[in-house]
């Protein structure tokens, strides 16, 4: 789509209700995963780098301009903790997920964080996929992190 393009986003709990609604319906079409409103605002992702919106700029300022999220926060001394990564289904396969990650490669590199982190449903095997060609590995089984099933924490150094 013309014109689309990353841009640092702000802290979910300063969206307004449509952004967050919007927000919720991409992850519950694109994961399953179904928050809500107030965990979505209760996500504490700081205003940073590696707050990333997906918008197209010919639908700005309306929340259907919304095409993806990478929200990443800081974890630990020397991590950063990816909480959301999601793409609307007709802007997946087109690179927007590879550049994101290297955005997010970048920006660990330049504040020395040595490693990347995420939960990930077991059933998600293309996301896993994703991850695991950029370095990251299955660390964990998490039994009770989703409601619908089982999950694992993958992680790995920056590359
Ligand atoms: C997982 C997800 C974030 C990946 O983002 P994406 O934009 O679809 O991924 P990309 O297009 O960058 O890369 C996927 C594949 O497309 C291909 N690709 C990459 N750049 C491309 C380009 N410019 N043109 C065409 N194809 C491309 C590559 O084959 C790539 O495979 P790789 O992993 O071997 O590099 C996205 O598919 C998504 O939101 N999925 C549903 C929600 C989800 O599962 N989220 C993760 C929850 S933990």
């Amino acid at each position: 789509m013309d014109g689309v393009q990353w841009m640092y986003g702000f802290e979910p709990d300063s969206m307004s209700i449509e952004w967050k609604e919007r927000v919720r319906k991409l992850f519950l079409d694109e994961t399953g995963e179904a928050y809500t409103i107030d965990s979505i605002s209760n996500l504490q992702v700081p205003e940073w780098k590696g707050n990333l919106l997906l918008i197209d700029p010919k639908e700005y300022p309306n929340a259907s301009s919304l095409l993806g999220v990478m929200w990443a926060l800081p974890h630990e001394e020397h991590g950063v903790r990816i909480a959301a990564f999601v793409i609307d289904a007709s802007q997946q396969s087109d690179g927007w997920g590879s550049k994101a990650w290297q955005h997010l490669v970048e920006i660990c590199r330049a504040e020395g964080k040595k490693f990347i982190q995420l939960e990930v449903k077991a059933e998600n095997v293309r996301a896993q996929k994703f991850y695991r060609l950029r370095g990251l590995e299955v660390v964990r089984e998490l039994r009770h992190y989703y409601a619908s099933g089982l999950g694992l924490e993958m992680k790995g150094p920056v590359q």
